[in-house]
């Protein structure tokens, strides 16, 4: 439902709009040209002969990192974006978009470079975990909530990536072929909700090509579908260095190009416009959208900032917390002795063993772009050792999902120390978790990239084991390492030939050296790094870290300790999880599979415990062999910095799991239905047309491990009656258990005989409703127009089919309850 601006609004838009009609008049071509590049990797420059501010944006989604890339400057990290989507519940990502906002204005943000919404087509997808769903309209109305939010905060959002970045090979080159149908119900489908519903202030243009253009340089996607059909009037940034072409970009619709300082905006676009090859006026509609945007976050003297009256300050623990809670799936829950095994009773629980690796170092998000740096993580074993009485709770590793080394944080103290070319100290910083990841400006005091020659990371680490741990680096350029006197390492890591700039910049994490150590007693350690002035990073930036990892222990043991304490357990709660090698920025998955032994484990604990519970840790599907093995599975995705907090909420009871599944989990790989994501001669075809998600297993007649919608609460829901007409359904629910609870009342629409080649059902609305127990609740859930209409192709116009539907309301896609036939007429 499109939002209708009030006067208040409308008075401020011409306001703004006058104000940077005039602004524009006072810019010389330079400056014009010059406010289009980033001028360092998050701003652009200010421009005081206008009373302009420089604009400062920010990575998004989960939470707001702001300008430096470093532990010291703690942002909130709320749950990874599968787990928003996972609420079905688009006011409580609005909420979470009112916490970022009120975090953007902390760090001095502006626009936060979020969300993501490009679509999960296959869970190889690298970043599935960072978008919504398989579903478009599931990720438009979470996308609106959440642009909502964090513009009700007078921030700026920048909805991302348009489009079709839905895999991670080749994301700088791949061109993705995609005929209009599928392009227009399924890829677009989310940015135009957005666009419509939420007016976001801006846009980030994908690296990949579409159908032969580069997005950045798409005129048709940029100008005319976007700014033309939907109304659009924010700016169009480029996804980091994707911008490759003065002409082609600002001609395409591309406002702004970053980073920063060396753009192809800038002087080549004055030169550009000087030598005739693009006309000022196109240059000038840019520098409009961007003036526009700097007027709305309150950046251009003389403008009225959008939002004057700030919102209510939002608690962003306690937010972190229930939107954790909100997203878990129970997926199964098995019922025992005449009674579920979720959740717990902590009153008669004697020992609860925990297992896992990541029960004690939870992965709370995603990699690559989307991390930020959380205050504190409640890890599971944190949350239930506060919510169990002492003495109950045991803990045991089990497997270690992952052999690879990680930042050097728990039990390390470290500072950076940086040094000039005579080996005099010019500036320092602490360096909480090991990672130097310095660009730009952002710098020690008292350093600059023209006096800095070597950092030092040093400080002590006091091991949490004894044994022989393992140290490394990421990064490029010369680095020597010394762990308690003894030298490590001492040589060179050249640059990777890959094709992604970033993965050539950050390196791969490379093992160094060992060290035998014992448990609480602290060494000295020291990673000098020469920083490389060849450098051909686009920007000046000094990247690198230092690596630990912990003794491995032989598998075999860590899963027989496990077992035991299973054993001796009236409930065991084993964590599985996927790592940063699985799941994050810059490459694809090339299986399902849990890393590690994991699988192994959950089969050995659950082998000697009937009341085995698994969480799994995972921002995207992973497989489950032992699922039915199992008492209970809950899904609990990359839960947020409050994750095990909320995990206690939910296990013991005091809370009910909330999600539902926003992408449908398969048995095995083999039945995934899309998994082609690695082009061919640098094309990738959509062979799949719209047949993806849920759309395609119906299309081939396959049973996933757990369908698209599915959840299980702590109560249990009689669906009573369903009225529809083509623009609701009415649908009343009783809650038939015995405590109160929410359930998400699905609608989907399936026509009953097709001219047009469709799925066989889709989504076409939803709604939360909570009840009592024994009370009964009545939602009305709007059907959108949209649900009865495909894209013409011949036409190049949305098209009504009319004809018979089948409206069912339920559970979910595989769960429906009630039915009800709808004629629906052109
Ligand atoms: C990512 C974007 C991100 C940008 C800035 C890119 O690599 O694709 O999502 O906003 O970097 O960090």
């Amino acid at each position: 439902m499109a939002v209708q601006p009030t006067t208040q609004d409308a008075q401020g838009e011409q306001a703004r709009n006058a104000a940077v009609e005039a602004a524009l008049g006072k810019l010389g071509l330079d400056a014009k040209a010059r406010l289009l590049g980033g001028q360092d990797m998050w701003s652009l420059p200010a421009l005081p002969e206008i009373g302009l501010k420089s604009l400062v944006m920010s990575d998004g989604p989960v939470g707001v990192r702001g300008v430096r890339w470093t532990a010291d400057d703690p942002s909130v990290a709320l749950p990874s974006p599968t787990a928003l989507a996972a609420t079905w519940d688009p006011e409580l990502a609005r909420r979470a978009g009112r916490l970022l906002a009120q975090e953007a204005r902390r760090k001095d943000v502006h626009v936060l470079l979020a969300p993501t919404v490009n679509l999960h087509r296959s869970p190889l997808g690298g970043r599935h975990f960072e978008c919504y769903s398989e579903d478009p309209f599931l990720t438009g109305e979470i996308g609106t909530g959440y642009v909502r939010g964090v513009q009700d905060g007078g921030v700026g959002t920048t909805v991302k990536h348009f489009v079709a970045n839905d895999a991670e090979t080749d994301r700088f080159t791949v061109d993705n072929i995609i005929t209009p149908r599928p392009l227009r119900e399924l890829y677009l489908a989310p940015f135009e909700a957005i666009v419509k519903n939420a007016h976001p202030w801006g846009i980030m243009a994908a690296y990949n090509q579409v159908n032969g253009v580069t997005m950045t340089e798409h005129r048709y996607l940029q100008n005319e579908v976007l700014r033309g059909e939907w109304g659009f009037d924010g700016y169009i940034v480029s996804d980091w260095m994707a911008a490759r072409s003065t002409r082609g970009d600002i001609e395409g619709g591309l406002d702004v190009a970053m980073p920063g300082p060396v753009t192809v905006y800038g002087e080549a676009l004055a030169g550009a416009v000087r030598a005739g090859e693009v006309d000022e006026a196109v240059l000038d509609e840019a520098v409009r959208n961007v003036l526009r945007l700097a007027a709305r976050v309150g950046l251009l003297e003389g403008a009225p900032a959008v939002v004057s009256e700030l919102p209510e300050t939002v608690d962003g623990h306690a937010l972190a917390r229930e939107v954790a809670r909100r997203a878990f799936v129970l997926v199964r829950n098995q019922v025992r002795d005449g009674r579920p095994v979720l959740p717990i009773d902590a009153s008669k629980i004697r020992k609860l063993a925990l297992v896992g690796a990541s029960a004690r170092d939870a992965r709370v998000l995603g990699g690559g772009s989307a991390t930020v740096f959380p205050e504190r993580v409640v890890a599971p074993l944190d949350g239930l050792a506060a919510a169990l009485p002492a003495g109950t709770l045991t803990y045991a590793v089990g497997a270690d999902p992952s052999d690879e080394l990680g930042p050097a944080d728990k039990g390390f103290e470290l500072r950076a120390v940086c040094r000039d070319a005579t080996g005099h100290v010019i500036g320092s910083r602490s360096l909480p978790g090991g990672q130097v990841q310095w660009i730009g400006n952002d710098l020690p005091d008292g350093v600059t990239h023209e006096t800095l020659r070597t950092v030092e990371v040093k400080g002590t680490f006091t091991p949490r084991e004894s044994g022989e741990h393992a140290f490394g680096t990421r990064g490029i350029g010369a680095f020597t390492l010394t762990v308690g006197g003894e030298v490590l390492y001492d040589g060179v890591q050249p640059m990777s030939d890959a094709s992604d700039p970033f993965e050539a910049f950050f390196g791969a994490p490379a093992e160094r050296g060992r060290a035998r150590l014992t448990e609480g007693e602290p060494v000295e350690v020291s990673l000098v790094h020469a920083v490389d002035k060849a450098d051909a990073a686009p920007l000046p930036a000094v990247m690198f870290s230092f690596l630990h990892g912990a003794p491995q222990r032989d598998a075999d043991e860590l899963i027989a300790e496990a077992v035991e304490a299973a054993r001796d357990a009236d409930t065991a709660v084993v964590v599985v999880a996927t790592t940063e090698s699985v799941e994050s920025e810059g490459f694809d998955r090339t299986d399902l599979r849990l890393p590690g032994r994991q699988d192994d484990l959950v089969r050995a604990v659950a082998a000697v415990n009937p009341n085995t519970v698994v969480i799994v840790n995972s921002g995207s599907p992973v497989e489950m062999p032992w699922r039915d093995d199992v008492a209970a599975v809950l899904l609990g995705w990359f839960p947020g910095q409050e994750g095990g907090a909320a995990l206690a909420d939910v296990l013991l009871g005091a809370e009910e799991p909330g999600g539902r599944l926003p992408t449908t989990w398969p048995v095995s790989f083999a039945d995934v239905p899309v998994t082609d994501v690695a082009p061919q001669d640098g094309e990738l075809h959509y062979a799949e047309g719209l047949f993806i998600g849920y759309r395609a297993w119906d299309k081939a007649g396959a049973t996933p491990a757990y369908a698209f919608g599915h959840g299980l609460g702590y109560t249990t829901w009689e669906y009573e009656s369903l009225e529809v007409t083509p623009a609701a359904a009415k649908v009343r629910v009783r809650n038939t258990g015995s405590r109160t609870g929410r359930e998400v009342v699905q609608v989907y629409v399936a026509p009953q005989s097709d001219s047009a080649e469709r799925p066989v059902r889709w989504l076409a609305g939803f709604a939360g409703v909570e009840a009592g127990p024994g009370e009964s609740a009545e939602v009305e859930i709007t059907i959108p127009r949209r649900a009865f209409e495909i894209w013409d192709e011949q036409d190049n116009s949305w098209s009504l089919v009319p004809g018979s539907y089948e409206v069912r309301a339920g559970r979910s896609i595989a769960d429906s309850r009630l039915g009800a036939t709808l004629d629906v007429q052109a």
